[in-house]
């Protein structure tokens, strides 16, 4: 087990996952950095490959890049047609956690595959993708992305209807028995996180209201932990 993935964290303790799509890319290591040093556990690298999303962002280099910068858990978000081609040049690159989409074909040999890398292995629901889903796959997961917005984008309005769906994977979770951690991601601030949080999220993703915050990084994310503390 690698000392940084998911799965060293045994209770949901409230997390926070900054998301550098939202990043100033030509500063991302002081970025990653400052991140860190204001205390976020985990770092959200979201992946996408024009096929999947209608949107490219980044690929293992820039992951092995950033990783010195850094020792949060590195919360790799694949929204790609084949995560299972590029989980192992990412976990190379330095993911310590590796989350694939449930809406695609066949999940079940695609999670083994990804697990077998070493590192914990997460499943994200689109927004219109149902919790009952996920029932099959409960005993391969270590964490369960609800997206709050379509994926593809950063600096979209949150989606209240998800509220619902976030309930319902925490009492999947809490049925299972097994220790899973509950993230969402996509319009995530102040605002919104305390309604994820009372609904059963303990992982909050957030790119905007931490990289765009007129005050900085560090305030940001003392703001955001103060909301959201349950
Ligand atoms: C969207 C990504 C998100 C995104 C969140 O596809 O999965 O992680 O960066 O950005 P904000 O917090 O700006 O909605
Ligand atoms: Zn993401």
């Amino acid at each position: 087990m690698n000392h940084r993935d998911v799965r060293h964290w045994k209770t949901p303790e409230l997390l926070l996952a900054p998301s550098i799509l939202a990043a100033d890319f030509a500063e991302l290591g002081a970025a990653v950095r400052e991140c860190e040093a204001a205390g976020a556990e985990l770092l959200h690298l979201d992946i996408m490959d024009g096929h999947f999303v209608p949107n490219l962002s980044l690929g293992p280099n820039v992951v092995r890049a950033i990783r010195p910068y850094s020792n949060c858990c590195f919360d790799v978000h694949l929204m790609l047609e084949n995560p299972v081609a590029f989980a192992g040049p990412f976990v190379k690159a330095g993911a310590d956690h590796i989350t694939m989409h449930v809406e695609l074909e066949e999940p079940r040999p695609k999670l083994q595959r990804i697990r077998e890398l070493g590192c914990s292995v997460g499943l994200c629901l689109k927004p219109a993708t149902p919790a009952r889903v996920l029932t099959p796959y409960l005993d391969l997961v270590d964490m369960i992305l609800v997206m709050t917005v379509e994926p593809g984008f950063g600096g979209q309005a949150f989606e209240p209807d998800m509220l619902p769906k976030i309930s319902e994977v925490r009492e999947l979770i809490r049925n299972s028995g097994r220790a899973i951690q509950l993230e969402v991601d996509g319009g995530i601030d102040p605002e919104t996180a305390p309604a994820c949080v009372a609904a059963g999220a303990n992982v909050l993703v957030v790119g905007s209201s931490i990289f765009r915050a007129p005050g900085g990084i560090a305030a940001a994310i003392g703001q955001l932990r103060s909301a959201a503390a349950p």
